[in-house]
């Protein structure tokens, strides 16, 4: 399979990552803005079938991805799993704060989505799968600070049911995975202290199975994963 995953640097993404490239057959494009451990899972991947991309969400940076996937004729997956938390009271919010969060979060994935839709179109059964939060899961709990973070992440669920109508003739199949805690960087800054009682390496497998298999079962889903609150 070929298969793009975004925010591969750290925590989900990188698990993932590892995941796939278990497999010697898949062949795997990794996408974060900082590149290091890219460059170090690539190297040490025992089927070299790992390639990375310095890639910034919140930059138009078409063209250079675009000449990366030349070779590919279509692409079976893609995970939109990079997302951008702010942890601030809501007057402390700016809108430079909120367009931040949303032009990583939300603005980012429409733009790789209609860039890879040809690619994602020509595959046999794509499957985008974007990674949301319970945070923006309706009538989940909710938690003071997390406006901007959770109201992205639900657009984003919003966003996977459209395409999925929109495309369910002959595009790829378009679901969301609201996450609950998972242990990684970004849940240590927006729970400081607290312990998730879910590692990112078992949510990295089961977000590879997912992706692999969802699309057979669901179109246009957005499903919580989650064991705890948050
Ligand atoms: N951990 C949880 O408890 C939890 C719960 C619910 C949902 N989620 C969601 O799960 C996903 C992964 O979360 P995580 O906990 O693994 O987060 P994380 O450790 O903070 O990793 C986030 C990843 O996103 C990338 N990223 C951020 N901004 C980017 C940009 N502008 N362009 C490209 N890449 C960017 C980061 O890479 P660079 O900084 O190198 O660019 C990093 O690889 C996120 O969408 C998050 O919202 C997590």
């Amino acid at each position: 399979m070929h298969i793009i995953i975004t925010g591969a640097s750290r925590g989900i993404g990188y698990e993932l990552a590892k995941f796939f490239a278990k497999q010697a057959e898949n062949k795997i494009l990794l996408l974060s803005r900082n590149v290091d451990r890219l460059q170090e899972l690539s190297a040490n991947s025992p089927h070299a079938n790992i390639d990375w991309l310095a890639y910034d969400l919140t930059r138009a940076e078409e063209a250079k991805l675009l000449e990366k996937i030349k070779p590919w004729n279509h692409i079976d997956i893609l995970v939109n799993n990079a997302g951008q938390l702010l942890s601030k009271p809501f007057t402390e919010l700016t809108r430079h704060d909120w367009e931040s969060i949303f032009t990583t979060n939300l603005f980012g994935v429409v733009d790789l989505v209609r860039l890879l839709l040809p690619k994602l179109e020509a595959a046999n059964h794509g499957h985008v799968l974007n990674i949301g939060s319970m945070g923006g899961f309706q009538g989940s709990s909710k938690f003071p600070g997390l406006s901007a973070y959770s109201a992205s992440k639900a657009a984003l669920a919003n966003l996977t049911e459209c395409l999925a109508e929109e495309y369910k003739e002959k595009g790829p199949a378009f679901n969301c995975l609201s996450l609950g805690a998972v242990q990684t960087e970004m849940l240590a800054e927006a729970f400081p202290g607290y312990e998730a009682p879910v590692g990112s390496q078992d949510m990295g497998a089961f977000i590879a199975w997912f992706a692999t298999n969802g699309h057979r079962f669901f179109n246009g889903k957005i499903l919580p994963v989650s064991i705890s609150t948050p």
